[in-house]
């Protein structure tokens, strides 16, 4: 447990000291509303894309470093949006939403583009984030 924690609050360090990100890349277009579908087969396809170590080009799946609600600090608790310590130290964002927490992953740890706004992907990653780990994550 001790372990977990200096090893969550290293990755933290390194991830910020990596630069910082651009506040716009992690805005939604006010033209580009969230695709829209079917809530549980969101979160199925959700699920799928969590593991997926190919999604970015790090080599790491969401779940790489999330497993069981690992990298997570009691901000994930809240109802977005909320303020997230990465998000304002990297992006100087006072408070973040769920999709564009995920577009935050995919740009730093994940090393990739983020997704296009109106995908059903981003859809599916928030939805699956929302309904599963953030509910999961509350309970504990
Ligand atoms: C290299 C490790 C790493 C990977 C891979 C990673 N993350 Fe994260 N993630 C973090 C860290 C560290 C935090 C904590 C940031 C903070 O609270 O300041 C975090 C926080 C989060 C949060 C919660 C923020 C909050 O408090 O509301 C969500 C949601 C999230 N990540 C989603 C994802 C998704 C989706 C992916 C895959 C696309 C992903 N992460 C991949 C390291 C990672």
């Amino acid at each position: 447990m001790t372990r977990n924690l200096i090893h969550g609050a290293a990755l933290t360090l390194l991830l910020s000291a990596c630069g910082s990100v651009d506040p716009q890349l992690v805005t939604r277009p006010a033209d580009a509303p969230p695709f829209e579908a079917d809530r549980t087969e969101l979160v199925a396809a959700g699920e799928v894309l969590w593991k997926d170590a190919n999604l970015g080009t790090s080599g790491l799946a969401c779940e790489g470093c999330h497993v069981n609600g690992a990298q997570f600090k009691s901000t994930f608790k809240e109802a977005y949006p909320h303020k997230v310590a990465m998000a304002k130290s990297m992006a100087d964002l006072e408070s973040i939403d769920a999709s564009q927490m995920v577009q935050f992953c995919m740009i730093v740890p994940m090393k990739a583009e983020p997704l296009p706004w109106s995908s059903r992907e981003l859809a599916a990653l928030t939805a699956y984030v929302e309904d599963v780990e953030q509910k999961s994550f509350q309970s504990k």
